[in-house]
């Protein structure tokens, strides 16, 4: 396939624009090469400004779990834009997507709307260190909650006790209110929580992490948390802006069977427009301004061309709920596709798959975290993904990026990407 349009408008982004766009990953700088730039989108498919039509495995990077430019979602937002764009005032339609949100997810009583996941965690450790008085917090390696200060932490030297900054930009004195712990291992988080006592407002987790790759907790790893959160009176958060409706109706609190105190959502409650959200229950919720002392605003908060499409896509996914079964069935399906044929290839591989998400990891040892998603080989990922997109086929751009199935993918799109990487040398 032949990019040189794209290839073009890459060189002229990159005049006014850092890196020519306006997100890190889109740059293709893990993979090498120019980003693809795309002219339009329709169910499973791009197509980019060279007249390309791309199978795509990133919806998104998950929101349109429905396919592109859905079209109740696309009918929502036409229709609410002709009566304006934007308030600053209450409008009716926050209530309704509160209502029917919350109505979808376990163990919520109360959600705010932001504009970005980013957000959403960022207003959630604030929520929690308020409400708990207190100030440090636990994240995992490989888990991204978007890139405000307190999560754009690496393990310092003194890991145990601190982490560092791991942007310049970010200061000592953030870092060191952040703990970082590994994946799937609750002997380090009892490490941390023991050596930091009392000191701790929150763990934020991805309950099933989609920035290393799919990484899925083990039940004594994920219920230990649940547990450790309860005695030690820290508040558990799930980041779920990937998982949050895609995973089920109530995403990884109901798949997981686990409640947790504040849960942060992004992606698909937006229908594919900017839109994030935090929730719990209402003696949490109830901190937040105007009602209580913690602050959060936003101009565009709540917008309504946002909220109208998040209603369509949750109204939809509400009232369909047998499509998680049915993106679950396709990526199963996509696994043992590709399992296949990187076994008949002798390519030492590793496939992770939750629901919907999965992840392919060219390396021998089971991947469960940071560190084995990381000793994936890296030059056979970039055979793979080029080999791939120059067969119009669009996986995520990063080893570390988990894929998002749409259910407007066919089985004969899944086959056509199965067929098209037995032609790879890898
Ligand atoms: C789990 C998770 N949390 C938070 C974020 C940040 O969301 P946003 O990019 O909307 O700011 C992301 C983004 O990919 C994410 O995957």
């Amino acid at each position: 396939m032949i990019y040189q349009r794209s290839s073009a408008l890459f060189a002229e982004a990159k005049k006014y624009i850092p890196g020519g766009v306006n997100s890190p990953v889109r740059a293709f700088k893990a993979v090498g090469g120019d980003p693809i730039f795309v002219k339009k989108a329709k169910g499973a498919y791009l197509f980019d400004e060279d007249g390309n039509k791309l199978i795509d495995y990133i919806a998104s990077w998950g929101p349109l779990i429905l396919g592109h430019a859905y079209e109740p979602v696309i009918k929502a937002v036409v229709e609410k834009a002709q009566n304006g764009t934007s308030f600053g005032m209450p409008t009716e339609i926050e209530t309704e997507l509160a209502k029917l949100a919350i109505s979808m997810v376990p163990n919520m009583d109360k959600i705010r709307f932001v504009n970005s996941g980013t957000e959403a965690c960022m207003s959630a450790v604030r929520l929690a260190r308020g409400y708990t008085g207190k100030d440090k917090i636990i994240k995992f390696a490989g888990c991204y909650h978007g890139h405000s200060d307190s999560f754009l932490i690496q393990a310092g030297s003194g890991a145990v006790t601190f982490g560092s900054p791991n942007s310049p930009g970010v200061t000592q004195g953030t870092a060191k209110d952040t703990l970082l712990a590994a994946y799937n291992d609750l002997a380090g988080v009892k490490e941390l929580v023991q050596a930091n006592k009392g000191e701790l407002a929150a763990i934020i987790i991805e309950p099933i992490a989609g920035n290393m790759g799919c990484i899925v907790p083990t039940d004594e790893f994920i219920k230990g948390l649940r547990e450790i959160c309860t005695q030690e009176n820290i508040l558990l958060i799930f980041d779920e802006v990937m998982t949050g409706f895609r995973l089920g109706k109530g995403g990884a609190q109901e798949v997981l069977n686990i409640k947790a105190d504040i849960v942060t959502y992004g992606k698909v409650i937006g229908g594919g427009l900017p839109v994030g959200a935090f929730a719990a229950r209402t003696e949490i919720m109830d901190y937040l301004a105007p009602d209580g002392p913690v602050y959060q605003a936003g101009t565009l908060s709540g917008n309504p061309l946002a909220m109208s499409a998040g209603l369509a896509m949750l109204t939809e996914l509400n009232n369909a709920p047998e499509v998680f079964k049915s993106l679950a069935e396709k990526t199963a399906y996509l696994h043992k596709g590709i399992g296949k044929v990187l076994t008949e290839k002798n390519v030492p591989h590793q496939i992770n798959r939750f629901g919907s998400m999965i992840s392919v990891h060219f390396t021998d040892e089971p991947v469960v975290d940071f560190a084995s998603s990381a000793k994936g080989d890296n030059d056979t990922f970039k055979k793979y993904f080029h080999g791939l997109l120059e067969r119009g086929i669009y996986l995520p751009p990063s080893a570390f990026e988990s894929y998002f199935l749409n259910d407007a993918l066919s089985y004969e799109d899944l086959d056509a990407t199965i067929n098209a990487l037995k032609e790879i040398d890898l």
